[in-house]
């Protein structure tokens, strides 16, 4: 449903049934305050006229409101906000949480492009093709400073920070293109920093993937760099003596060398590649250099993208015993 006519434009599209949500809480939240504003306005002038001055010597005498009254007007916008809180509060953690198994894609802000990969291999330059019904999470970061991942159609916003990732995701209900904006100032040519959302049919989708002719999968990119970096020689399969196993690793909780328990995520993976001593495995030696300067956003896209397709914890090759500790760290999806 969407609450604005369409004959006055004053409102982008809604693309999506989260963007629908956030203008339903809008358009609450404005008929609450043009209600009391009214109301305010309203009594205002009723008292003006009603205890007007009526004779020159008239002097003002001090008026105790009722407690009831006290309690009314203190009770009645307690409960009014705190429903908007609480719907407020829900509609939030719905944008910020990605459902679970949704399709994940990644981007790379710089200045002043936005750049995007695809799952399938296939990369784009300020536009990404997504095919309609499915849920999307776009996995962002930057190469320089911070950008905003914006899509007002969407009625979604997240900061693209370098040094770490975070996650943005959206499930569009309406074939189309929908305009993105950075919105934070990243430097001279920020506002050019624009690019569209291309939301597909998925059999046009499909068939929009297969004109960009054979790429490689991400991952196999990855594994590629994987063993051009020489990580190979330590983070072998068949030997666990020097580094961790990659295998069945992603998604799961290691334990560090203070007790500590981490969740191997993006995050993690990435921190460990470009400064390995932050946080090393219990039973391992810091022996890892740092890739710090030697990887693009890029490339470290690819390897954690070849580390996940080696499997999670709940992936069948993963050994018995990792199945236990990592069931809890796999119901939570952020
Ligand atoms: Cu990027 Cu503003």
């Amino acid at each position: 449903m969407n609450l604005w006519p369409k004959r006055f434009p004053l409102f982008p599209e809604t693309a999506s049934r989260l963007a629908q949500d956030v203008d339903q809480l809008y358009f609450f939240a404005l008929l609450v305050t043009a209600v009391f504003s009214l109301l305010i306005a309203a009594l205002i002038f009723y008292f003006i006229i009603r205890f007007r001055r009526r004779s020159e010597d008239e002097v003002g005498q001090p008026e105790r409101a009722g407690l009831w009254l006290e309690i009314t007007w203190s009770v009645i916008p307690l409960v009014i906000l705190l429903f908007m809180f609480g719907w407020g509060s829900k509609v939030f953690f719905d944008i910020r949480k990605p459902p679970r198994g949704a399709i994940e894609y990644y981007v790379t802000g710089k200045q002043w492009m936005w750049k995007f990969q695809h799952p399938e291999g296939p990369r784009e330059i300020n536009e990404l093709h997504v095919p309609l019904g499915q849920d999307i999470k776009l996995i962002m970061t930057s190469e320089d400073v911070i950008h905003s991942f914006y899509v007002p159609a969407l009625r979604a916003k997240m900061d693209v920070l370098p040094g770490r990732y975070t996650t943005f995701w959206f499930n569009a209900e309406k074939a189309g293109a929908y305009r993105l904006f950075c919105a934070e100032y990243c430097g001279a040519e920020h506002s050019y920093m624009r690019g569209s959302i291309i939301v597909m049919e998925p059999d046009d989708y499909e068939e929009w993937l297969a004109t960009r002719g054979q790429t490689t999968a991400a991952a196999k990119t990855g594994a590629d760099l994987f063993s051009a970096q020489t990580c190979d020689t330590c983070h072998r399969s068949d030997s666990a003596a020097q580094a961790p196993i990659l295998h069945g690793l992603f998604g799961k909780e290691e334990q560090l060398a203070d007790g500590s328990l981490v969740l191997v995520d993006e995050n993690y993976l990435r921190e460990s590649i470009l400064n390995p001593a932050a946080k090393v495995v219990a039973g391992y030696n810091a022996l890892m250099p740092t890739y710090q300067g030697r990887l693009s956003e890029e490339d470290l896209v690819g390897l954690i993208l070849y580390i996940k397709s080696l499997g999670g914890p709940d992936s069948a090759d993963a050994s018995a015993s990792n199945q236990a500790t990592t069931q809890a760290s796999s119901d939570r999806e952020e």
